[in-house]
């Protein structure tokens, strides 16, 4: 009986067929090329949080987690740690691993178009949150969701204003700004200066930034207190800065809330409780609960739906008397 066996070209043609089906099985196990999807077809974000610098951030990040599952979306999250150069290479990876949408709180303003131009280039939506951009081109986002901060800045120099009417000298204020290039820093700076303007009698002596973290405020308080005799006022970018200095005026001899004046920003339970105690002043607020609106957009944007260039979140302000009111009820 004649066996008839296959000819060279046909097991050629055959193992070629077999290596590509096999390269393909790969190339999706490797890269988590899934057309964008989850395994199970849930919407993929790919997050890139600023770090984890403050309460206030780990505020945030529980938000999003938290929003996320509750939404049934797929989270990719990394944490860039405070460097640019991380979020624009977390950023690079979620475009490689096709995700449907990317959202980034960015750390500072500047430098981001090349990355969001290749995004855009691979027909992935951008959602800015918390923190913006100074992009020219709007069309690399689209849309922004976050606090004004530059209101932020202004409320606590308006109620600066308003407690100091009577003064005939000058108040002495040192500023600890946020992270150097951050529109937090930026926006705040500004609000304040502006709203302080309106009396001559209040100057910004000494003015630096302590990066919105504990340790930062407390060094660059100890500096503060060692340059300048007279202080009058603290106002702090936020409160883990503001806390930090606290140990540091402590540590000088001085009564904070009374010797020195504190104002700061955010309204986390630590801040509030120092307000509640009589040791900051003033608390202009910034909510990081931003999760659930976050998830939202992410699902518009996702359908193609048309969405606002920019969503502002809804804050107040705290005295003493205030924080004293809401602290039980506080959420973080
Ligand atoms: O971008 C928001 C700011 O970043 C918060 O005020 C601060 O606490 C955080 O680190």
């Amino acid at each position: 009986m004649r066996t008839h066996l296959p000819s060279r070209k046909v097991i050629a043609v055959l193992t070629a067929a077999l290596l590509a089906t096999g390269m393909a099985a790969c190339g999706n196990s490797d890269t988590g090329d899934n057309g964008g999807k989850g395994d199970d077809g849930k919407i993929t974000l790919g997050f890139s949080q600023v770090g984890a610098e403050s309460a206030w951030r780990t505020a945030n990040t529980t938000s999003v987690k938290e929003s996320a599952t509750a939404a049934g979306i797929e989270l990719k999250f990394d944490d860039a740690q405070q460097k640019q150069e991380n979020q624009i290479k977390a950023i690079r990876n979620f475009i490689q691993q096709k995700v449907d949408v990317i959202a980034f709180s960015p750390v500072v303003e500047s430098g981001w178009d090349t990355v969001l131009k290749e995004a855009k280039d691979a027909k992935i939506p951008v959602i800015l949150t918390d923190r913006a951009v100074d992009s020219a081109d709007k069309s690399l986002y689209k849309t922004f969701l976050g606090s004004d901060f530059v209101k932020e800045g202004r409320s606590a120099g308006e109620w600066l204003v308003e407690q100091k009417k009577a003064a005939t000298g000058p108040v002495n204020i040192v500023e600890l700004q946020g992270t150097t290039g951050s529109a937090p820093a930026n926006d705040r700076k500004k609000g304040f200066a502006e709203a302080i303007a309106a009396n001559p009698n209040l100057k910004i002596i000494a003015s630096q930034s302590g990066d919105f973290t504990r340790a930062g405020g407390k060094q660059v308080m100890e500096q503060f207190l060692k340059a300048n005799p007279k202080i009058d006022v603290l106002f702090a970018h936020n409160d883990d800065m503001g806390l930090g200095a606290l140990e540091a005026i402590t540590a000088a001899g001085k009564v904070p809330g009374k010797d020195i004046t504190i104002i700061t920003v955010d309204a986390v339970k630590d801040g509030m409780q120092a307000l509640a105690d009589g040791k900051f002043n003033f608390i202009a607020e910034c909510s990081p609960l931003l999760g659930p609106q976050l998830m939202d957009l992410v699902k518009k944007v996702h359908n193609g739906e048309e969405v606002p260039a920019r969503i502002e979140t809804q804050e107040t302000t705290f005295t003493q008397e205030q924080a004293k009111e809401a602290l039980p009820n506080r959420k973080y």
